[in-house]
């Protein structure tokens, strides 16, 4: 009872408090919390909007690994899985607070990790990509310099049967999808350090058993393509993206 009550309290204090704003000088109150708006390629092609009725869960940074297996040299790759750790960087978009970047800043931080930072994945050393046991390491922070820890969020990987599966916010989002359409990075994409080009934007949607949210977009994309097949196997190349999550 006791919180309920205090958040009434709280929020009957806000309504009586709003009035007294003088809105005729500086930024209004309605700018400064604009709903983040979702990246757009500025290319031919965009993704759909987020349908209008639905609300921005998170935005998480995913950094790790595009998995890709070859059956024979010169051939193409095929997709193979992917594993992720989450951040949470909701609070970076601009405008939103004390923790905001500008908007340069907040479209390169996937650039910026992916460069400056090792992927956080308990990666092979002899063989290519993760473990396949124990591929996520601790729940932690990511820390690059000059920039607040990004907390964590949770973690993207592939299930038994190969569907693209996202756990994050304790539980509270389970998001198991599919593919519902997806478009060409901006030209200017980061090819990432292993210069093999960024990854597509994706546009996803929950399937049957997801919890918490509807849908997730894969955007601002910064490597992840894949090496070619030089040898058969396994193969992996390193990749980060935003990950926008509605519901
Ligand atoms: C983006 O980040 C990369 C890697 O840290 C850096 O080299 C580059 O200068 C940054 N670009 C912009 C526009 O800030
Ligand atoms: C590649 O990703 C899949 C799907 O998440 C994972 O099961 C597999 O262990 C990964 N393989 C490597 C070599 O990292």
């Amino acid at each position: 009872m006791l919180p309920t009550a205090l958040l009434l309290f709280a929020s009957a204090a806000l309504t009586t408090a709003a009035p007294v704003i003088d809105r005729s000088t500086g930024p209004s109150c309605e700018a400064s919390h604009q709903a983040p708006a979702l990246p757009k390629t500025g290319g031919v092609s965009e993704l759909p909007d987020p349908d209008s009725g639905l609300t921005l869960k998170h935005i998480a940074l995913g950094f790790g690994i595009q998995n890709y297996t070859c059956s024979q040299v010169g051939t193409s790759s095929t997709a193979a899985g992917a594993l992720a750790m989450l951040y949470d960087i909701t609070n970076l978009y601009p405008n939103q607070g004390g923790d905001s970047l500008s908007q340069k800043d907040f479209e390169n931080l996937t650039s910026k990790a992916l460069w400056t930072h090792p992927v956080p994945l308990r990666m092979n050393h002899n063989a290519p990509g993760a473990s396949r046991t124990n591929p996520f390491p601790r729940d932690a922070p990511l820390r690059l310099k000059g920039t607040r820890p990004l907390p964590f969020l949770g973690h993207h990987y592939f299930d038994a049967a190969g569907v693209p599966t996202f756990d994050l916010d304790g539980g509270k989002i389970h998001l198991p999808c599919t593919k519902i359409s997806q478009v060409n990075p901006p030209s200017g994409a980061d090819a990432g350090p292993e210069g093999t080009g960024a990854v597509t934007w994706l546009y996803l949607g929950g399937n049957a058993g997801a919890i918490g949210a509807k849908y997730v977009y894969r955007v601002l994309t910064a490597g992840g393509v894949s090496h070619g097949c030089k040898t058969t196997g396994t193969d992996s190349t390193s990749y980060t993206a935003t990950y926008w999550f509605y519901g």
